[in-house]
């Protein structure tokens, strides 16, 4: 019989296709991705892949995002259900308010965002380049948008601007409770604590390291300490462990799970390839309206 791998390889070999995956995806996906990455590295990865097709194996915005900036391939989504539900956490209407308020307004749009949302934008961000293309705005007024913790950090490093929030936020990450985080530590006082800036201000108090996935991954990697406390999403548990078999994750004590990124399967990724379908579909219109704030990110971001 053959197996659920086996189909999947035949089936990119037929189909000119890559798979593209998150870390925050399934253990068994991350296995079989061709590339797999933090938001960063998947959205420049996607303009330099020559196959015609690309599974993204993660939620639907990164999909769109890889569509956006390359809208002559196919972008198969394994199940067009796994949304995040941050991406939508705006209101545009308040974008148009506050343009009228500040004249030099530059509207920061965290990719975790849909691609009607980005429309509005000035410049996209990461977790993992945020921080350099706000410096390298010539604006004062910022209005950082979905994401309030992301938003806040930045802002405490960036003292010569103005920010602007909005109300967005990841359930995952503020799930993470200050409670079990200084439980955790007492638990394990010689781990060093690696946070992702999508947590509360309390958790980030709390951190030896602030960064992406992959900037949590490289600090575990590159530092002499044997363990640590992840405040994060647990599918970063795979790549830590596959780079670090002789040092020691933990999480902080409950599930931190995205369950919309754990929707992806196997199954689920054989099948779309086997279809050709659900593909990401833009108008051209709305495409090139949220190309320009993705461009402009991976121009100042480099
Ligand atoms: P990064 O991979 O950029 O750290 O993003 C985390 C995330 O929440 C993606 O949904
Ligand atoms: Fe969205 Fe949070 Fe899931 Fe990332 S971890 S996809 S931000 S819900």
């Amino acid at each position: 019989m053959t197996s659920i791998i086996e189909k999947i390889e035949k089936l990119k070999k037929e189909r000119d296709a890559v798979i593209v995956a998150h870390y925050y995806v399934n253990d068994e996906v991350q296995e079989i991705a061709d590339y797999i990455g933090d938001s960063y590295y998947l959205s420049k990865i996607v303009t330099t892949i020559p196959q015609k097709t690309i599974v993204f194996a993660g939620v639907s915005f990164m999909g769109e995002s890889a569509k956006i900036l390359n809208p002559e391939k196919t972008i198969l989504l394994p199940d067009e259900t796994a949304d995040c539900p941050m991406a939508h956490m705006v209101d545009t209407d308040r974008i148009d308010e506050l343009r009228k308020e500040y004249e030099d307004l530059a509207v920061v749009c965290y990719i975790n965002s849909t691609a009607k949302i980005k429309e509005y934008a000035d410049v996209c961000v990461t977790s993992s380049n945020a921080l350099k293309v706000v410096k390298a705005l010539p604006n004062k007024h910022i209005l950082f948008i979905p994401d309030e913790h992301l938003g806040r950090y930045i802002a405490s490093l960036v003292p010569e601007k103005e920010f602007i929030f909005n109300e967005g936020f990841c359930h995952v990450h503020t799930s993470i409770s200050r409670e079990n985080l200084e439980k955790a530590i007492e638990m394990r006082p010689d781990a060093e604590v690696l946070v992702h800036p999508e947590c509360k201000l309390e958790i980030l108090e709390l951190a030896d390291y602030i960064g992406s996935t992959s900037g949590i991954i490289d600090y575990a990697t590159e530092s002499d300490r044997k363990e640590f406390i992840i405040c994060t999403e647990m599918g970063v548990f795979f790549e830590l462990n596959q780079k670090n078999p002789d040092k020691k994750f933990y999480s902080v004590g409950h599930r931190q799970f995205c369950p919309n990124m754990k929707k992806i399967s196997l199954e689920k990724i054989a099948q779309c390839l086997e279809t050709m379908s659900p593909t990401v579909e833009l108008n051209e219109e709305q495409r090139t309206a949220s190309y320009k704030p993705l461009i402009r990110m991976l121009e100042l971001a480099k």
